[in-house]
């Protein structure tokens, strides 16, 4: 299998990377391929969200991954993803980030990537994945919209200086195809222990979605499958599939 990065096509501008490649045939069937943009005029978060693009100051990219586990595990690639851009930022840049589940990375609690996994398959019913992946690298959270500056930071507020975004795409590229190759021999465990160890999730309360309103609870950990096991205040248990929490 090609190497994740072995072609990376560089755009100025596009609507979205990962709608780019979720849409292009040639690009989804080629395993490793990876699309960087400057500027995404239609950046999409999870959930229907929109990502704010800042020119030139974020690292903005899809990868096509075609994953050897089956198509129900797909979702676990959004964590491996977050822990691989912990550690090509630990590594990096000597930063602590935390993760949020599912998928975000935080520094200082505040955000500073967030993950879209999407997922089409092919003719015989094999995933192809698209991972994209946004880090607010350069430039300080007075650069996004007044509402979003409590919430989102920068990797420049907090190494001290500005980041080199090539640098860091060369960090994690290589992060990601380590763990994917871990997932596909099963080691789903070992990569779910990875994030639990950067997640801090044990006992914190948080508010969390549900058919019914929003319903509070503590966080328990991580099922098997990657989902979020929750405490409700009876002492039951939940697990918490999609949908955004909130720490209290
Ligand atoms: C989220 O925070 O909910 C996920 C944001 C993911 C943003 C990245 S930037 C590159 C890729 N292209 C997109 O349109 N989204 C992802």
């Amino acid at each position: 299998m090609n190497p994740i990065g072995h072609t990376i096509i560089r755009l100025h501008e596009v609507v979205s990377t990962n709608t780019l490649v979720m849409e292009t045939e040639h690009y989804l069937a080629q395993h490793g391929l990876v699309v960087v943009a400057r500027h995404q005029t239609g950046g999409r978060g999870r959930i229907g969200k929109k990502w704010v693009s800042l020119p030139g100051a974020q690292l903005q990219f899809s990868t096509v991954v075609h994953p050897k586990i089956p198509r129900d595990e797909v979702p676990a690639m959004a964590l491996m993803a977050g822990v691989a851009v912990a550690e090509g930022l630990e590594r990096g840049l000597g930063l602590e980030p935390t993760l949020k589940w599912p998928n975000d990375v935080l520094l200082g609690g505040k955000k500073v990537c967030g993950i879209l996994v999407e997922m089409k398959t092919d003719s015989a019913g094999s995933p192809r994945v698209v991972v994209g992946i946004g880090i607010n690298c350069n430039g300080s959270e007075r650069d996004f919209p007044a509402g979003l500056r409590p919430l989102l930071t920068t990797l420049e507020h907090h190494a001290g200086g500005p980041v080199e975004l090539d640098q860091l795409l060369g960090e994690i590229l290589p992060r990601i195809e380590a763990w994917q190759e871990r997932l596909d021999a099963g080691g789903k465990s070992e990569m779910l222990e990875a994030w639990q160890g950067r997640a801090h999730l044990g006992g914190r309360k948080l508010r969390y979605p549900t058919p019914q309103g929003a319903r509070e609870g503590r966080a328990v950990g991580l099922t098997e499958e990657g989902y979020l096991l929750i405490e409700t205040p009876g002492g039951g248990r939940q697990i918490h599939v999609s949908g955004e929490i909130e720490w209290l």
